[in-house]
């Protein structure tokens, strides 16, 4: 397949681009507008003759038209991703996750490409952190945050999209995802940077809000299984069962980088903090046949701390800007 591939240069997205081409045939022209998340540096050394890098914007309606007419699938991860972003500016993420969505859906529905939407698993809120129920593909949405609210508008988008214009799309809902090339903004890789800066990790309150972890590469993999073999018009929630509060990460990362484990300091809550997120991925599971392969959290841990530690000029570039804007926010 010609894949087209929305927010490539991002996290997800050139994890995700380099899957693909590691382990498929298929060859991947990326779009994206190379925001401040995105990174031309991310997709260095991939094959020119399987991957291109167009810049433009997902809102962009001819654009995204010709270049949809020309693939035979799209696979939209471009968003606004960042909750602390959206809480003080939320208008971005309106116009990505809302309208940029919309624009790729027309798209896709004028040409009848099949379309495979990324989501979060914030689109459902949040749990207690002693509710033994997790979210699965029935949980009602209910999200907190602009960011997960623009998250959830674009997947109803899409499930209207399927049903009232027989759009081919699946869609999948991720927890928290770690590994290389993850904005410096994000609580992992903020952290390990500020250990190798010589200065102490940021903790949100008091730090027992739970995250479920799962690595990039985990995510890439299902996204292709379910690109490949999902059923048209159903959801996958994807999760590996790596429940594990914000202390805990912070005081293991301290420990893999040789520090005391509490070396780190508590800064301002984050507004409308979600207290816990947990998967239940047993649909993506027993249908698909996919299973994570990082399943030990503290190994996969330490091999980002190596990856970070060994690609300061990929980081470096953003650390200044996104400490920046923590010190304006109070959370520095
Ligand atoms: P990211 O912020 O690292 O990357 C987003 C990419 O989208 C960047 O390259 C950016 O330049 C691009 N982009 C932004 N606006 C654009 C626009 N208008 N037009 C074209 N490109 C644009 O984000 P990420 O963490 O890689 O997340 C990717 C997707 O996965 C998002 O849809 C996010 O909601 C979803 N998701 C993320 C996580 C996570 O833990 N990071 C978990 C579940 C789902
Ligand atoms: O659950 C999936 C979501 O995970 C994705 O949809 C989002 O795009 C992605 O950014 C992520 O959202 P979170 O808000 O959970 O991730 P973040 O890395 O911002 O924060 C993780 C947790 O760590 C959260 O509870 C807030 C806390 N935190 C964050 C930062 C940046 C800190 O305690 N200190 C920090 O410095």
């Amino acid at each position: 397949m010609r894949l087209l591939v929305t927010g490539g240069a991002g996290f997800i997205g050139s994890n995700f681009v380099r899957h693909v081409l590691d382990a498929s045939e298929h060859t991947v022209t990326v779009l994206d507008a190379l925001t401040y998340a995105g990174n031309r540096a991310s997709l260095d050394g991939l094959p020119a003759e399987r991957c291109s890098l167009v810049v433009g914007n997902i809102a962009d309606a001819p654009l995204v038209d010709r270049l949809t007419g020309d693939h035979d699938a799209v696979v939209h991860f471009a968003a606004e991703s960042h909750n602390d972003n959206s809480l003080h500016d939320p208008r971005p993420f309106l116009d990505t996750n809302i309208i940029g969505t919309y624009t790729l859906i027309e798209a896709a529905r004028r040409h009848g490409t099949r379309f495979h939407h990324i989501s979060t698993d914030e689109v459902y809120g949040d749990l207690e952190l002693d509710d033994p129920h997790r979210f699965t593909e029935q949980t009602p949405y209910n999200p907190s945050s602009p960011y997960s609210s623009t998250k959830a508008g674009s997947d109803l988008l899409v499930r209207a999209w399927v049903r009232s214009f027989g759009l081919k799309a699946t869609i999948s809902n991720c927890s928290n995802n770690y590994g290389p090339y993850q904005h410096v903004e994000k609580f992992i890789p903020r952290q390990i940077t500020n250990v190798l800066d010589g200065v102490r990790p940021k903790l949100y309150g008091a730090g027992r809000n739970v995250r479920d972890w799962i690595h990039a590469n985990d995510h890439s993999r299902a996204v292709l299984t379910i690109l490949e073999q999902g059923v048209i018009g159903e959801t996958y929630l994807i999760g590996a069962d790596g429940e594990e509060d914000n202390r805990t990460v912070v005081e293991t990362i301290l420990t893999l980088m040789g520090r005391p484990a509490d070396a780190y300091d508590h800064v301002q809550d984050r507004a409308g903090h979600d207290l816990r997120y947990a998967i239940d991925s047993t649909k993506l599971r027993t249908e698909l046949g996919w299973r994570p392969r990082y399943a030990d959290f503290r190994s996969g841990l330490a091999a980002t701390i190596d990856w970070y530690r060994e690609h300061e000029d990929w980081w470096r570039p953003q650390k200044a800007a996104a400490e920046a804007r923590y010190r304006e926010q109070g959370q520095a």
